[in-house]
């Protein structure tokens, strides 16, 4: 081997030294190229109980991590020589258009998570052209959303509380506010047990111990902002103190059924649909009644833990109830990929709940802003690579779901 001595001149054309970012947020959150990148600065940069609040699940954390395996555990069976230079994301969704096949699903308490919270999500949401879904237990008002996102799609999801008139109240606020969807929540009769939560001892506004003080003095950003903006307000009630899950016991509805939802129906002008149908009998029972869409989620795995993962269940249900009603689904989706992979299984559309919030915890808008552009990313990279372009000839024909958590027949059970 023949060496030499560099020289400058030699190297010149190697040197790529570029200017010092000053926008910092720009390049931090430049350098996230997937949602689990954003997971990690939103770690680094939130004190640990509204980090946790976010990451976590209820009790040992199964469902939701089996949902996201579930995603992981697929194939994609891509077709070649087509055509893909161009691709277009957009669909007809509940009657409307909308840019791409998510939305932001509603998460209680998000200011506590970014001091920005709901505003940076419907801000964002609203020049991407998708919809945004304020949370009964929100931390902005029905109003306030939509003056932050006047032109976009504002749903408002529904808790029943026990007292039904305060249930009529926000319905009807949020028609009046021009908000088209309702999502109401049936799979929460009772808070889930979100052990870190009270490991942490995380109440609702959170408490100044010495613990969490000294927590979020390394958070310097986010303790400034927490302490230097309006204190927590909520969209649907006055003032709490408590946990979470005593705010929702003391408060939501355990005797909620069927007749409930038919009740509510008949209040709500707009398209309704149920968040949080976990089997195909009762997916039956719900498009019976009439909804316009039915929201496959076990609360990202929040609630019942060990619940079914609603990607297993989208083709069962699609096959018995797509022709009658839209059928969506959550809980688990991490990727562009798994939200193409729910599109080909017969999904209409798909809701993001945390890898929103990891976005918004890194870098309030512009971070959601990114989480969006990430997810678009890879949905168009995925349908290409798959010979498509259009959501509409995505088919259960370009995935195989694999066997690992496949359930078993119940008839094979019992043969067996
Ligand atoms: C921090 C947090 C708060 C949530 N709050 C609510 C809520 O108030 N109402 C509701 O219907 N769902 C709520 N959800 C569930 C989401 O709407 C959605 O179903 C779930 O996040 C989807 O799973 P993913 O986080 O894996 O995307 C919450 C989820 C998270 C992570």
């Amino acid at each position: 081997m023949k060496r030499q001595i560099p020289t400058v001149r030699g190297l010149a054309p190697l040197l790529r030294f570029r200017a010092p970012q000053l926008n910092t947020r720009e390049h931090r959150l430049n350098a996230a190229l997937t949602i689990w990148d954003l997971r990690d600065i939103a770690k680094r940069r939130t004190p640990k109980g509204p980090f946790e609040y976010t990451d976590g699940a209820a009790e040992a954390e199964v469902s939701l991590a089996r949902a996201r395996q579930a995603f992981e555990d697929i194939e994609f069976i891509p077709g070649i020589l087509r055509d893909v230079s161009k691709v277009d994301m957009s669909s007809i969704v509940l009657g409307d258009r909308v840019a791409l096949p998510f939305g932001i699903a509603p998460t209680g308490f998000t200011r506590m998570m970014h001091t920005e919270g709901e505003i940076a999500g419907a801000t964002a949401a609203g020049s991407a052209g998708i919809p945004f879904a304020l949370s009964t237990l929100g931390t902005t008002t029905i109003e306030d959303v939509k003056s932050a996102n006047p032109n976009g799609r504002n749903w408002f999801q529904l808790y029943i509380w026990k007292d039904r008139d305060r249930s009529r109240a926000l319905i009807e606020r949020a028609a009046a506010a021009g908000y088209d969807t309702l999502l109401v929540t049936v799979d929460s009769p009772v808070a889930g047990a979100r052990l870190r939560d009270v490991r942490n001892g995380l109440t609702i506004p959170p408490q100044l111990t010495l613990r969490t003080v000294v927590n979020s003095m390394s958070k310097w950003e986010w303790s400034f902002n927490f302490f230097t903006t309006e204190p927590l307000t909520f969209a649907s009630f006055n003032n709490w103190s408590g946990t979470v899950g005593e705010f929702v016991d003391a408060n939501f509805d355990p005797a909620v059924t069927f007749e409930d939802l038919a009740l509510v129906k008949s209040q709500w002008p707009g398209k309704l649909v149920v968040k949080g149908v976990q089997s195909l009998d009762d997916a039956k029972r719900v498009a019976a009644l009439g909804v316009d869409g039915i929201m496959l989620s076990n609360h990202g795995g929040r609630q019942l833990d060990r619940a079914p993962v609603p990607f297993h269940l989208l083709p069962h249900v699609v096959r018995e109830v797509g022709r009658d009603v839209e059928v969506h689904v959550d809980t688990g989706i991490m990727s562009g990929a798994d939200i193409v992979a729910s599109i080909a299984l017969g999904a209409k559309f798909t809701l993001v709940g945390r890898a929103y919030l990891y976005g918004l915890m890194s870098g309030g808008r512009e971070g959601v802003d990114r989480v969006i552009e990430i997810l678009a990313g890879q949905i168009a990279r995925t349908m290409k690579l798959l010979g498509v372009s259009e959501l509409a000839e995505l088919t259960p024909s370009h995935v195989t779901q694999l066997q690992r958590l496949a359930p078993i027949p119940p008839d094979s059970v019992r043969e067996s």
